[in-house]
């Protein structure tokens, strides 16, 4: 398992860089990032290009053996170029052209930024197609999905629909625009949407396909890049680094055609005391493992107190470094690469902290990235290893989407559903999947399919045959809601998932932040929050009944039998104990091999290779743990890591 760091020899005198190369080769740093915005040295002025600077650099690690990722650097375009094209840049939603003075102002799709990004991707491909030490490529850095109204997006998005509904009679149709005169008669009258917040004012249809539009476009930037890549610098595996932001490209179109994911984990060095949200790292990691099913990498790991971007934050605590970086290697990671070697001493990230600091001189958090290096090497069994799990959990970008544009509820988001089943399952110490909702179901036990909000062509089917063939389905409220297009099917909830969860819905009353008691049979009583679909079960079983308001007595949470399967459905938000009820019942009448008793924040991930499972067992807390597992006394220090193998 690989440890590197990003570094950036542009940043930093020449006296430096051998010093640095020199120590991270002595703690054990195996590969080096670099060049990601750097264009102002590769291209200092048009089409004069300097690689000499990068050369000299990637030579001084590889003649320590290290390895190099290199980035395409067009997340920044040097000043000659916006001086010499202002047409390049971003867009804003009021005609604005992005003010330079930051990062990232570029337009993906203007096709002068394209020239000159294809030009220094090209040259830059060229350049180290023989390099060895060269062993990947990044391109361009944590792309976003973002909405740029300039004229080429504005064409650009009329293309797009053109090519989806053929005549502007489709559109109409398919988007409703008969509601409040929106029929268009040309396509010259489509403009991606102005209108102000909240998007609930426009129409969802054509919102939509709005944010489906600017996902597609990224993705086309990237595939554009990685093409080059690949045939100018054949051999070498092609990614890009993401992360959770407002404006997420579709992770499954965009990996579709790179060979890796790259993930940018920044864990809170601040714990979240509700106990609920503790486990959300593991669910970022075991999501980002499920968009290719395959091992990842983190592209920029968690390394000092971060700041800049906010007031500074407290630096991690003792044991955050190693313990996290570990952790991303239990869920599936197998490189981690630490943001940054060293913090900067100037621009406007001095305050984001790096393993070293301002002073240079090595403190407690360098020297526990060190023991990180150390344990790293001592992982090579785990390295490639599979995750094989028996739980999946479901999502769809569209939904994501289609949440941001009409909230439901007060404090109701798409994720928190997603989250408090993947707690549920990894308290219980099952391997979880996250993955995309197209992708096979085939090997689940379980499979979570929460919020299904936008029907996506084969999922209801594909669900309903996994239940019929004897696989655990659960569902949520707000599923089967709305049509491929996001308008409202015309059927009684849970609406194509009817039939499956024997249960529909008489009425549904969205509660915000109100909460209900729901009763089980057993007589526990536990809260609904933010969602009731009030329910008559058709075929269903009754697991809990709302004990409160008008509704009072309906049925809330149910099971069904379908075909050799079974099917639960939440029909309201839960605390986390509903989900926990839910997932052990289902985890244990399927028979998975479940570890009860696990601490609250006590994580375990199973790695598996041939006949060989290396089990990881994370405390991700500031308090130590004291427990039995299997038999055997176990204790974790803050933030440790214990690799057990068998
Ligand atoms: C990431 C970004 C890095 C750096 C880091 C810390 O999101 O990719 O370039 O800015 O955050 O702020």
């Amino acid at each position: 398992m690989k440890i590197g760091v990003a570094y950036y020899p542009e940043h930093w005198d020449r006296s430096l860089w051998e010093k640095d190369a020199d120590r991270m080769l002595a703690t054990g740093v195996k590969l080096v990032r670099l060049a990601e915005f750097a264009w102002c040295r590769l291209e200092p002025r048009e089409g004069e290009f300097d690689f000499t600077w990068l050369d000299e650099a990637i030579a001084l690690f590889a003649a320590r053996g290290m390895e190099v990722v290199l980035c395409t650097p067009t997340s920044c375009p040097p000043m000659w170029l916006y001086e010499k094209h202002p047409e390049i840049v971003h867009v804003e939603k009021d005609g604005t052209p992005t003010r330079l003075g930051i990062r990232s102002h570029r337009c993906v799709s203007n096709p002068v930024f394209l020239r000159y990004a294809d030009r220094i991707t090209k040259k830059m491909a060229l350049h180290y197609a023989n390099e060895p030490a060269v062993v990947g490529w990044q391109i361009d850095n944590e792309l976003e999905a973002y909405q740029c109204y300039c004229g080429h997006c504005i064409a650009g998005y009329r293309e797009w629909l053109k090519a989806k509904y053929g005549t502007v009679e489709n559109l109409n149709r398919a988007y409703g625009n008969v509601v409040w005169s929106g029929e268009y008669t040309s396509w010259t009258q489509i403009t991606p949407p102005y209108g102000s917040l909240p998007h609930a004012w426009q129409n969802p249809a054509y919102m939509l396909d709005f944010y489906r539009f600017c996902s597609d476009n990224v993705v086309a930037f990237s595939n554009r890049q990685a093409a080059q890549l690949r045939r100018l610098c054949p051999g070498r595996p092609v990614t890009t680094n993401v992360w959770f932001c407002g404006h997420m490209p579709d992770f499954y179109r965009q990996f579709a055609d790179l060979d890796f994911i790259s993930y940018d984990n920044y864990p809170a060095t601040r714990l979240p005391q509700d106990g609920e949200s503790c486990y959300s790292h593991a669910f970022h990691l075991d999501m980002m493992r499920g968009v290719k099913r395959k091992p990842f990498w983190i592209m920029e790991q968690l390394s000092g107190g971060k700041g800049c971007w906010m007031p500074m934050e407290k630096p991690p605590q003792p044991g955050m470094i190693k313990g996290y970086a570990l952790q991303a290697f239990a869920h599936g990671a197998d490189t981690v690469v630490h943001f940054r070697w060293r913090t900067a001493a100037i621009g406007a990230e001095m305050h984001w902290h790096g393993l070293l600091d301002h002073s240079d001189v090595p403190g407690r958090r360098f020297e526990e990235f060190a023991d990180l290096c150390r344990t790293a090497q001592t992982l090579s069994d785990v390295q490639g290893a599979d995750i094989r799990s028996d739980v999946a959990i479901l999502f769809g970008f569209e939904n994501e989407y289609a949440f941001q544009i009409q909230p439901q509820t007060e404090g109701y988001y798409y994720l928190e559903q997603l989250q408090r089943l993947h707690r549920a399952f990894t308290a219980l110490g099952l391997n979880v999947d996250v993955i995309g909702q197209h992708e096979p179901l085939e090997g689940y036990r379980i499979v979570c399919a929460p919020e299904m909000y936008v029907a996506s062509p084969g999922v209801s089917e594909r669900l309903t045959a996994f239940a019929d063939q004897g696989g655990t389905v659960i569902l949520t409220a707000r599923s089967g809601v709305k049509d491929a297009h996001n308008n409202a099917c015309m059927s009684q909830l849970p609406g194509v998932y009817r039939q499956l969860a024997g249960v529909h819905a008489v009425e549904y009353v969205p509660i915000g932040w109100d909460s209900i008691p729901l009763q089980f049979e057993d007589g526990t009583r536990l809260d609904a929050r933010q969602w009731c679909d009030v329910l008559e079960p058709d075929t269903a079983q009754v697991l809990a009944r709302y004990a409160g308001d008008y509704f009072a007595g309906a049925a809330a949470v149910t099971k069904n039998r379908y075909g050799k399967g079974t099917v639960y459905y939440i029909g309201t938000v839960g605390t986390q104990p509903v989900y926990d009820r839910i997932a052990a019942g289902a985890a244990e009448e399927a028979a998975l091999p479940m570890i009860p008793g696990l601490p609250e924040r006590v994580e375990l991930c199973t790695r598996t290779k041939g006949e060989s499972t290396v089990r990881f067992l994370f405390n991700n807390d500031q308090q130590p743990k004291r427990f039995t597992l299997e038999g055997q006394e176990m204790t974790l220090a803050p933030f440790e890591m214990k690799i057990l193998r068998g």
